[in-house]
């Protein structure tokens, strides 16, 4: 397959070089345009970007967003997706991460919502990957959101990038092998590890997130790698259309690929920069890929007692919960 105009080899002089572009050009390792998506995509060739990931504004009146109605929101949304499209390489992959759209506390999956826009234009979804984490706001009207989804589609074809094994994961018993029949001995599982299934379960940038900047919604770097190592090679571009605090060029950097996004806030644009830069040169902090999710079950803590919860007062306590748990 044929990514036009792409310029794939990345030259050791360029890769030492720490410097994010203000304007896209192919032969650029990083780029963040202050400004519109649109804008930024009328300059980008078609069939360019291997991989386009981002995380739009939910129109949920974030700061940085304006509320508006939910048909606003999705021609909108249509617009840059369509643009989008134009700009994805053959082989490659549009990632499209969201949660909940919520209006008088009724909930709109925006995945639903969007999946008709990307099938409008010939693209076939290969995963709706739920992602998990434990962390949020807590309702007492419905239970506590949970997870966000990414929808990934490719073009209708066969041949889009895929590599698992750059993303296997610990089988749950490593090293298993035959101990009957003809292959008695081999192993009966992938050494390199299992498919990683489409449940990820990845802790979300909260406060005491190592990756935590003003931002107030970033997605975590290891998400996102996980996407570029499997739909990517190195040396192609990864494009965020909404690119916030710069993590999808991060993760597209960190594995010796290009990187480029649009930021309308001139603040976040300039947070997204330096954290680039900051990856560049090895010294940006992230949480590993490999590193197990915090379990206290597992690590034997304690939780305070609740104290209101007695056993006479008919309520489940936490040290009850937390027992049931570890068991
Ligand atoms: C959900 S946040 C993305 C956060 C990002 N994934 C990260 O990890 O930092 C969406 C971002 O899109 C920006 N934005 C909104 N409309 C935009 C537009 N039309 N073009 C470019 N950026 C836009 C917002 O300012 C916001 O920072």
């Amino acid at each position: 397959m044929v990514n036009c105009g792409q310029v794939k080899e990345m030259p050791g002089e360029m890769q030492k070089q720490a410097r994010v572009a203000p304007v896209f050009r192919l032969n650029e390792r990083a780029v963040v345009y202050h400004g519109d998506c649109i804008d930024m995509l009328k300059g980008m060739p078609d069939r360019s970007m291997q991989l386009i990931v981002t995380s739009p504004p939910y129109n949920i009146g974030k700061a940085y967003e304006k509320k508006t109605k939910l048909a606003d929101y999705i021609a909108l949304q249509a617009r840059v997706i369509k643009e989008c499209e134009r700009v994805l390489a053959d082989s490659g992959s549009i990632c499209w991460q969201v949660g909940n759209f919520v209006e008088s506390g009724a909930i709109i999956p925006l995945d639903a919502v969007l999946y008709p826009l990307f099938a409008d234009l010939n693209l076939v979804m290969r995963n709706r990957i739920v992602w998990h984490f434990e962390h949020g706001l807590h309702c007492s009207n419905r239970f506590s959101g949970r997870y966000e989804t990414i929808s990934w589609f490719t073009r209708k074809t066969k041949e889009y990038v895929f590599n698992l094994d750059p993303v296997r994961v610990p089988q749950k018993y490593p090293g298993k092998k035959y101990f009957k029949g003809p292959k008695t001995g081999q192993y009966s599982c992938n050494p390199l590890g299992k498919n990683p299934g489409d449940l990820w379960v990845v802790p979300n940038v909260k406060n005491n997130h190592v990756e935590k900047t003003e931002h107030p919604c970033q997605y975590p770097v290891e998400l996102i790698e996980r996407l570029v190592l499997s739909m990517t090679n190195e040396g192609d571009w990864v494009f965020d259309p909404f690119v916030g605090a710069g993590t999808s060029v991060i993760a597209a950097v960190l594995h010796n690929r290009r990187g480029a996004g649009a930021e309308t806030e001139g603040e976040y644009a300039e947070l997204a920069k330096s954290r680039i830069v900051e990856a560049m040169n090895g010294t940006l902090r992230t949480r590993p890929m490999s590193k197990p999710v915090h379990n206290p079950a597992e690590k034997g803590r304690k939780p305070a007692a609740a104290p209101r919860f007695g056993a006479e007062s008919g309520v489940v306590a936490q040290t009850t919960l937390f027992r049931q748990v570890a068991r």
